[in-house]
């Protein structure tokens, strides 16, 4: 049987590529997005061993009836990015409470039911892979992005330590991955091409990241080789966060 992996927020966009990489390495893929329409178009695109299933991950309820789907799908599921996010850029002093407590509510709480309903489900069976996008923001406070964005995405790396603690005796890693801003359809919406050549200025390495490299490391973190690997965060950034 292959290994199955469930993205999250993969109707569109990085979600989307990880899956491709997922695929072409041997995974069995479930497509999910809040979205459903978005997933099995998306799905249908990528061909092959996918599920598209509808999953908003700000609701548990949603969790478990997509881990349902997907046992009844594939008979098993090994691998769970959380990739879904609201990406904001309201100024500081402008996000008012309720922006913030629905970026943060999204951001931080799909990771935390994801990790608790699914993350349940693979100590369960003795074996999985969590790798959570957290963000360059979440480290550095960002730069095009909003402080709420950074502040959740600072907390997932936290919530990653924890939920890694809590699995590593029964085979479950959960790791983090950090990018700074990456060649994809977000990136370029939120930065027209006239301010492009001011943000690849700032980059040390002068280039926007490779979304299929993304997708790769992915592909890394979930094999079952990649066991010794838990609570980190993996920074890709172009040089812009050096630890
Ligand atoms: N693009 C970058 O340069 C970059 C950099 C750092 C981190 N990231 C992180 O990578 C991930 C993907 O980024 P992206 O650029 O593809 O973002 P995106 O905004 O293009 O895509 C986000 C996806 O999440 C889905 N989504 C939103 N709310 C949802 C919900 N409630 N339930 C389920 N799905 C939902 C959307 O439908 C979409 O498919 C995000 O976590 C983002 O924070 C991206």
């Amino acid at each position: 049987m292959n290994q199955v992996a469930l993205v999250t927020g993969a109707g569109q966009g990085l979600g989307q590529r990880f899956c491709a990489r997922l695929l072409a390495a041997g995974f069995d893929v479930v497509v999910s997005d809040r979205d459903l329409a978005l997933a099995q178009a998306a799905a249908k695109a990528l061909g092959g061993r996918t599920l598209a299933v509808k999953l908003d991950v700000g609701k548990k309820a949603d969790f478990e009836q997509a881990l349902a789907q997907v046992i009844e799908h594939f008979g098993a599921l090994h691998v769970v990015v959380n990739n879904a996010a609201v990406t904001k850029t309201t100024p500081l002093m402008q996000i008012s409470p309720e922006e913030f407590d629905a970026v943060v509510g999204l951001n931080l709480r799909s990771v935390f039911l994801s990790c608790q309903v699914l993350g349940a489900h693979l100590a369960e069976a003795g074996y999985g892979r969590i790798i959570n996008m957290a963000s360059l923001a979440g480290q550095n406070g960002g730069t095009a992005t909003g402080a709420h964005y950074a502040a959740s995405k600072g907390a997932i790396v936290t919530l990653t330590k924890i939920f890694a603690k809590e699995f590593a005796a029964r085979g479950v890693t959960v790791n983090a991955i950090a990018p700074g801003p990456i060649d994809s359809p977000a990136v370029h919406a939120a930065v027209p091409a006239e301010r492009m050549q001011g943000l690849l200025a700032n980059i040390p390495v002068q280039r926007l990241g490779d979304a299929d490299f993304l997708g790769d490391l992915i592909v890394q973190l979930a094999r079952p080789e990649a066991y010794f690997t838990t609570g980190a965060t993996w920074d890709v950034n172009g040089g812009l966060f050096m630890r």
